[in-house]
């Protein structure tokens, strides 16, 4: 099937770095992305954004924040940072749901369904992390959890919210393990999604922008971007390093049109 999905690599650089190394970073990718064909997008740790917005001046490549308060107002919610105070910054992106924070920061479903809605009602863009453990994974259950996730931020927004949101798969086992899923294995857990939201709204699922994410390397990127549910990857490790990046955004860029 003949897509217009625009493909779409995200760095997530989780809490690593300097102002100083953020700065290098950011100048960096902006200065060498050049390639209009993929939309690249840094998530740098929330106390570097402003720096790392700044070193991308006027390049193409986006911001976006890697967490955001699941309240929209201003108010007493002593170290939160509201949707609001992001797009302030010059966000256009947020990740919600990663998986390190639904493991060790409580970010359930509830809250991620919260937190999906904050960032829309800032007009931020989300980008709805889903994924399995081993154990669930072993058990048969992939796609039954990822299902669950996405459903839980359905029944919260409404089907007609992911017109404007990004969804990542991140298998869990597969995050800084070295351990990739295979494409083929990915390929089926996208297609799976895609299909839950095309039962709901089929334009929606035919243009939804579906990551794959979880020890994306330059040698391994361009196998799963080939798949026709993989639209681009989120990128941890890698992501640290400009060259490795966009690297994994040319392959991205290279099967534009499956
Ligand atoms: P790695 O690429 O380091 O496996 O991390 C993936 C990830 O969690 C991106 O959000």
């Amino acid at each position: 099937m003949a897509t217009t999905r625009r493909p779409m690599v995200a760095g997530n650089w989780k809490m690593h770095g300097t102002r100083a190394t953020a700065r290098v970073l950011g100048g960096d990718v902006g200065r060498r992305h050049e390639d209009a064909r993929v939309e690249l997008v840094l998530c740098p740790p929330l106390v570097h954004v402003g720096v790392v917005a700044e070193a991308l001046g006027q390049s193409p490549v986006a911001l976006g924040a890697q967490n955001l308060a699941r309240w929209t107002d201003d108010g007493a919610y002593t170290g939160e940072v509201s949707g609001a105070m992001l797009a302030d910054m010059g966000c256009r992106y947020v990740l919600v749901g990663h998986s390190e924070r639904r493991a060790l920061l409580g970010d359930e479903d509830a809250v991620v369904a919260e937190k999906f809605a904050a960032a829309q009602a800032a007009r931020l863009l989300p980008i709805l992390c889903v994924g399995e453990t081993l154990e669930e994974r072993e058990a048969g259950r992939s796609l039954d959890v990822v299902g669950a996730q996405l459903r839980a931020v359905i029944d919260h927004c409404g089907v007609a919210a992911l017109a404007d949101a990004v969804l990542a798969y991140e298998p869990v086992w597969a995050i800084g393990t070295g351990r990739t899923a295979a494409a083929e294995d990915a390929q089926e857990v996208h297609a799976h999604l895609r299909c839950l939201v095309a039962e709901q709204d089929a334009k929606i699922a035919g243009s939804l922008r579906i990551l794959y994410g979880g020890s994306v390397k330059p040698g391994n990127a361009a196998e799963l971007f080939a798949q026709a549910d993989i639209d681009g990857g989120l990128i941890g490790g890698a992501s640290l390093n400009a060259g490795d990046f966009l690297s994994i955004a040319q392959a991205a860029a290279q099967t534009q049109s499956h």
